[in-house]
């Protein structure tokens, strides 16, 4: 891993991304006289404890509080791709903006690439990269322009930040349009910007909050080929997201977030395996009736099948039943039988594997995906 480009000695480089807003001396930091942490595979990068946060609005009397981050710990490890999966208002971005050094933690601490996150955020601000979710990038600005500007502000010289901006550039596959305004650009194009734009300095650990939300599927699929080149280069990868199939595919590991507090933490397949066994789903909208369960019904045939005694949960959805038993294939005939015993014409009925969605609600009771 490269120390980051523009790093100057006492840790005053500035950066247009917010995470570089600001800056200060930390000659005095241990981290900064050891120099950069050592590149060995594995290694923790990241560690967290008991990080909170609580947003306070409103005056006098009517202030409200909000715990947005109720106390989380975990560990990245260097070169992961490490992912936060919740659902909106879980604590992601706070917590992220709080790694980022834009907001100041309530409590807890953290070691970001070998410094402090409360005693060295100056330090913290040279080695990492954030990209928000929403783009900062000027409509008017070329790609060239903006990342040439965002190079000379980690303190890099004219030439060189003119060298870096193109080798990003070309990196991202930006090259066909790196001189048209972004103003231009598709949704895909821009967050292949943003994302080269937070890893002009070569930062030890790239921050992305949802860096797909709301992109179709093929400019999704791009975007986590980039986010694998990043590691494949050694960066470390810490982003959020609220899409299951990304946390699935992408990240080599997960903590799941819930109401400001971590549910479940391991790789994708550990957490599945954790809920043992199959899940069965059941349907219960009759045929023709446009997708609509009756609700007497949907709670008959909940009660019933709940009691079974090779049932272990049983919720329901959008007029489904999602059952968990040990064996799928077992079940079903006398998933069937149950049913019908007490009138209830079941549509049709599935099983499958655990999804990081069942983890979900097996952790907090909700599913992810409502
Ligand atoms: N600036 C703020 N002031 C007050 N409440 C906030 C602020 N930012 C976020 N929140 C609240 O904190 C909680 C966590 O928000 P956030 O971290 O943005 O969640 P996520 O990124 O997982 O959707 C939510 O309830 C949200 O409404
Ligand atoms: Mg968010």
């Amino acid at each position: 891993m490269t120390t980051p480009a523009g790093a100057s000695a006492d840790g005053t480089s500035l950066a247009r991304t917010p995470a570089g807003s600001a800056g200060s001396s930390f000659r005095g930091d241990p981290a900064f006289r050891a120099g950069p942490p050592s590149a060995a595979a594995g290694e923790p990068v990241i560690e967290v404890t008991a990080l909170r946060k609580t947003y306070r609005a409103g005056r006098r009397r009517k202030v409200t509080t909000v715990q947005a981050v109720r106390g989380v710990d975990f560990t990245v490890r260097r070169g992961e791709i490490f992912g936060f999966l919740g659902p909106n208002g879980a604590g992601k971005t706070t917590t992220l903006r709080m790694l980022a050094t834009l907001i100041r933690p309530d409590g807890g601490q953290a070691t970001i690439a070998g410094a402090d996150l409360l005693r060295a955020p100056g330090l913290v601000r040279e080695r990492i990269g954030f990209v928000a979710q929403t783009s900062g990038t000027y409509d008017r600005a070329t790609a060239l322009q903006e990342l040439i500007l965002q190079a000379r502000m980690y303190g890099m010289a004219k030439g060189q930040a003119g060298e870096r901006a193109a080798a990003v550039t070309s990196a991202f596959q930006l090259s066909d349009y790196a001189n048209r305004q972004v103003v231009t650009y598709s949704g895909g194009q821009r967050r292949r910007l943003d994302i080269a734009l937070g890893v002009i300095h070569s930062p030890q650990i790239i921050f992305l909050d949802e860096p797909t939300a709301g992109l179709d599927p093929p400019s999704r699929a791009r975007l986590w080929e980039e986010v694998r080149r990043l590691r494949g280069e050694g960066m470390t990868i810490f982003l959020t997201t609220h899409y299951l199939d990304e946390a699935d595919a992408l990240c080599d590991r997960v903590s799941i977030i819930d109401a400001g507090l971590i549910v479940a933490e391991g790789t994708p397949a550990d957490l599945k395996r954790e809920i043992s066994g199959e899940v069965v789903l059941v349907d219960l909208t009759p045929p023709g009736a446009a997708g609509v369960a009756d609700p007497a019904v949907t709670a008959a045939a909940s009660r019933v099948l709940g009691e079974l005694d090779f049932v272990h949960g049983c919720e329901v959805s959008d007029g489904t039943l999602r059952l968990h038993v040990d064996v799928g294939a077992a079940a079903i005939p006398l998933i069937m039988h149950a049913l019908i015993d007490c009138g209830i014409e079941p549509g049709a009925i599935e099983t499958r594997r655990p999804s990081l969605d069942d983890v979900f609600l097996a952790k907090t009771g909700r599913s992810l995906e409502e």
